[in-house]
């Protein structure tokens, strides 16, 4: 997805904004730019269609009057509209090149706002709706408009979700944000002698940890000594800066070749942080501080809706099986593109519990916003501090995995089901559906799951040999799973299209026979699920129903299973696991094929194509 960094100070800046978009570029982009005050008037913009072209374009020049510029902005873009060209990349000026802008996001009523402009006699050089941005901004600054004023006017033209930054000519040394809703965040980074804006915070971090995170509707204006903060009607506001936590070395891959097998290792240690603090092993008992609701509101809950995206709508349909099983209220898992459209019946008495590792996600937002006008009570599950999620939210439950790098969710999935876990105890706990016995039971499960989870990436070379001999060469591939299993086996193919670019499908496995089964053939192996648990049973029928047709089929089975390898052609053993615990050290094997794999095929499963860690766009 888009990214934004702006910098005001006294420092050279494009080093800085260099850096600032290297730090971007795992949101997934396609192009990317600079925008410098060089003292001219103007605006000095260089785009490339990749930041090492940039870098080089950029080191190479000769600024105006020779000195470094020191106020600029910058952005990697994902691209909406227009193709992927140098002209459409941002930032996009105005004609002269006296207002710059860079924005994420979509603006709706482009077409008619270019078509009133261009009648104007604006000039376009783009086919991107941004530009309409910077032409609406110059009017305004032309008839004498200071930039946060004409900001402001352009802010309320334009329709949709956007986050934008603007410089202009007329102000040297000021730099203007804005979010306008969901569609990525504005983060103020507030140092000593210099400012900064940008939509990540980890572009930031490297130069300061104090932060303020702009909500809806809100701008800051900064120059190198200080920022200010308004909404869209001009009224000054008071934000007080806020310091963050996050250990950026972290963020560094180590001694893994990507950060995907660094993030897959860090699993054991990443669900103990997601329990750090809630989890009461030796008492059996869950404590949620976050969430407000009491005792009495709990048992007035009638209908659990667990939205997400992707992955996390995934980790929603585990977490809807498990709530169900354990508080015995109807639960189900939505895909918030799909709910935020639906007619629904939300109400107060409805918990919606969304489920985003970015907490910016256009749709899963969109979805929250239609459960807060139902009156519906509201958990967020999300990963990244201060985001959006969070604010609507009544209560988030962060997932504690560390900052995710690699596009594919990996130990974000792995904790939002960590947690699902928690919450679903928590709920049956506080409702009285969960005996004593059975809490103690199902915290002293979860209690083995660190250490599962080490044992299975331990195990990580047959799935290699696996992704090498039998994987790789294959255009299709079925994930079949009953169960909990079955958004394990979702995520399976959801991992191996993501990754290494084969069409998977992730199937019920009782639904096989009413459709799938007709593509089975030695050309498309399939992943059976096939631990030991109450449907084990069923799972031996489909595989037998694969074999009969000549498929090739590859079982996850339980260490001591003996009819798996005589059924199957090849067998990826798990531990024996306690019901729940199971799905997730299942879900390892799944990332490990779909990681090698891409790596067998030489793709760069850190950055896939076309892919975002962040869509902020519907
Ligand atoms: C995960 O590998 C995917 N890239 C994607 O499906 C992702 O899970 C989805 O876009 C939702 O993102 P979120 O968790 O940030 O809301």
């Amino acid at each position: 997805m888009c990214g934004i960094i702006a910098y005001a100070g006294s420092e050279p800046v494009t080093p800085i904004l260099v850096s600032g978009l290297r730090t971007l570029e795992y949101r997934g982009y396609d192009s990317a730019g600079i925008g410098v005050q060089n003292g001219d008037g103007k605006s000095a913009v260089t785009r490339a269609l990749g930041v090492d072209d940039l870098a080089e374009a950029v080191s190479g020049q000769d600024w105006n009057g020779g000195a470094e510029p020191t106020v600029g902005i910058a952005h990697t873009r994902w691209a909406t509209h227009g193709g992927v060209t140098i002209p459409n990349a941002h930032p996009h000026t105005s004609a002269e090149g006296r207002v710059a802008v860079v924005h994420n996001g979509i603006v709706e009523n482009y077409i008619a706002l270019r078509t009133e402009l261009s009648d104007a006699g604006y000039l376009f050089s783009s086919e991107t709706d941004t530009e309409v941005i910077a032409h609406l901004i110059a009017r305004r600054v032309e008839s004498g408009e200071s930039l946060a004023a004409a900001v402001r006017c352009a802010a309320r033209r334009i329709q949709g979700a956007s986050s934008f930054v603007a410089t202009s000519a007329a102000e040297p040394g000021v730099i203007v944000g804005v979010r306008l809703g969901n569609a990525g965040g504005i983060v103020v980074g507030i140092g000593d002698g210099f400012n900064l804006l940008a939509s990540d915070v980890l572009a930031i971090l490297p130069h300061t940890d104090l932060v303020v995170y702009l909500r809806s509707g809100e701008m800051a204006s900064i120059t190198a000594s200080g920022a200010e903060y308004s909404d869209l009607s001009g009224m000054v506001l008071e934000r007080s800066p806020a310091r963050i936590s996050r250990n950026f070395e972290a963020a560094a891959r180590g001694e893994y070749p990507h950060f995907m097998a660094k993030e897959i290792a860090e699993q054991p240690e990443a669900v103990s942080s997601a329990m750090r603090r809630r989890v009461d092993f030796e008492n059996g008992v869950v404590d949620l501080p976050e969430l407000p609701y009491t005792d009495d509101e709990i048992r007035l809950i009638d209908r659990v809706i667990l939205s997400g995206m992707g992955t996390s709508l995934h980790s929603c349909m585990y977490g809807a099986q498990m709530i169900e099983a354990v508080t015995g209220i109807p639960a189900q898992a939505e895909n918030a593109s799909e709910l935020r459209y639906r007619s629904t019946s939300l109400n107060e008495r409805t918990l919606v519990i969304s489920v985003t590792q970015s907490g910016e996600t256009a749709d899963t937002l969109a979805a929250m916003d239609l459960a807060t006008q139902s009156g519906a009570k509201q958990i967020a599950l999300v990963e990244a501090e201060g985001t959006q999620a969070t604010l609507v939210a009544d209560g988030t439950l962060y997932l504690g995995a560390g900052q995710e790098i690699g596009v594919a969710s990996t130990k974000t999935m792995m904790c939002s089901l960590t947690v699902l876990y928690q919450l679903a105890v928590y709920l049956g706990i506080h409702r009285g559906t969960l005996s004593a016995k059975r809490a103690i039971k199902l915290v002293s499960d979860l209690s083995r799951l660190p250490g599962l989870i080490a044992e299975m990436i331990d195990d990580d070379d047959h799935c290699e040999q696996l992704a090498h001999d039998r994987l790789g060469d294959k255009r299709h591939l079925l994930y079949l799973g009953r169960g909990a299993l079955h958004p394990v086996a979702m995520e399976g193919a959801l991992k191996m299209k993501e990754l290494a670019y084969i069409h998977a499908e992730g199937y019920p496995a009782g639904e096989m026979k009413h459709g799938p089964i007709a593509l089975i053939s030695d050309d498309m192996p399939t992943v059976a699920l096939a631990p030991q648990g109450a449907l084990y049973d069923k799972m031996v029928g489909n595989i037998n129903e694969v074999k009969a047709r000549g498929g090739e089929v590859i079982a996850l089975a339980t260490y001591g299973d003996t009819t798996m390898p005589g059924l199957t052609d090849e067998v990826l053993w798990v531990p024996e696991a306690p019901e729940w615990i199971v799905p997730m050290i299942t879900l390892i094997p799944m990332q490990q094929l779909a990681y090698h794999t891409s790596v067998a095929l030489g793709h760069n499963p850190d950055k896939p194509r076309n892919l975002a860690k962040s869509v902020t766009v519907e």
